[in-house]
């Protein structure tokens, strides 16, 4: 078994689109699933403290980190060792929750995080919810007064905002769900456990996960050359599967203004074809486990 390496990695920053380099809203280093990627860079040099620090004396207003998709945890140190730059970063913890990096929870880690609670997460609402979290009182007002109209007080509005404030209903559920959160993230890691080993033998390239990193396993991703054939091999035996992301952002009709074209990100458009997702959940139980690798160690795909 191959691991996928750390093409998974990204580091989004932000930036005031310039005349010069109008295109630039946010630019990523590394392959795009969740971001928008305007520049390649060889996975195996990648080395985001530098890249994200070239951006930073750029200009760049903000640094999103995105490497917890999925749940496991690259190499997030390397984005928070920016010394004194000024320039705040955000964790993409969208995927992540209750994961820790080195001990520290995984949204405590930046100047900010931001967390969905979309029912299909490991914490997830009856419906659509979620934060932003971070220990900078002014930024939380900002934010509070972004989801509520602009306002902080009844009839005084001191900024344009939307309305994005969370149910309280949600908010119910979810302060009940997350008393389990750490005994689902729990069960998580030992179903990817039994999968790793249990696939070891075979070829599948699952993702790699740092030895400081905890993660929570949101997906249980792996790459394989013949997907479509293992989809329909897993599927006549009972199994589904899914696919996070087939078609990169740069592809998506929404960003065809952007004019880059297929071909022009290989490693993000090779990683959409490959990447398949097994089934994860913290109910999984053994024997469901074991019909899953059975089903893929006899599927007999090229990996
Ligand atoms: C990594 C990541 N970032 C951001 C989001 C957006 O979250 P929401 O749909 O709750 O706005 C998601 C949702 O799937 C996600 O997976």
């Amino acid at each position: 078994m191959r691991s996928c390496g750390p093409e998974h990695e990204q580091i989004a920053v932000v930036r005031h689109p310039s005349p010069q380099r109008p295109h630039l809203g946010i630019e990523v280093f590394e392959c795009g699933f969740d971001f928008f990627a305007c520049r390649q860079i060889d996975p195996l040099r990648l080395h985001p403290a530098k890249y994200a620090r070239e951006c930073i004396d750029d200009g760049a207003d903000v640094i999103i980190a995105g490497g917890q998709l999925f749940g496991p945890i690259f190499q997030k140190h390397k984005f928070f060792t920016i010394p004194n730059t000024g320039v705040p970063v955000v964790e993409d913890a969208a995927q992540a929750h209750g994961g820790r990096w080195r001990g520290q929870r995984v949204g405590s880690i930046g100047d900010a995080a931001t967390f969905s609670f979309y029912p299909g997460k490991n914490l997830g609402a009856f419906g659509d919810a979620g934060a932003v979290v971070s220990q900078d009182e002014d930024l939380m007002e900002h934010v509070r007064m972004l989801a509520n109209h602009g306002r902080l007080e009844k009839y005084t509005h001191k900024m344009e905002g939307v309305n994005s404030r969370l149910d309280g209903l949600q908010a119910a559920i979810l302060s009940v769900k997350l008393r389990y959160l750490d005994e689902w993230n729990n069960k998580r890691r030992s179903h990817a456990d039994f999968y790793l080993d249990s696939l070891s033998q075979n070829e599948f390239r699952p993702q790699s996960v740092n030895s400081n990193a905890e993660s929570v396993w949101h997906l249980f991703v792996l790459r394989v050359a013949e997907r479509e054939a293992l989809q329909k091999k897993l599927k006549d035996e009972g199994v589904a599967t899914g696919i996070h992301y087939p078609v990169p952002l740069h592809l998506q009709p929404a960003y065809q203004n952007r004019q880059i074209p297929l071909g022009s990100l290989p490693v993000t458009e090779a990683a959409a074809n490959q990447v398949v997702s097994l089934p994860m959940y913290a109910e999984l139980t053994e024997s469901q486990l074991e019909l899953i690798v059975n089903a893929m160690t006899m599927a007999n795909v090229s990996a």
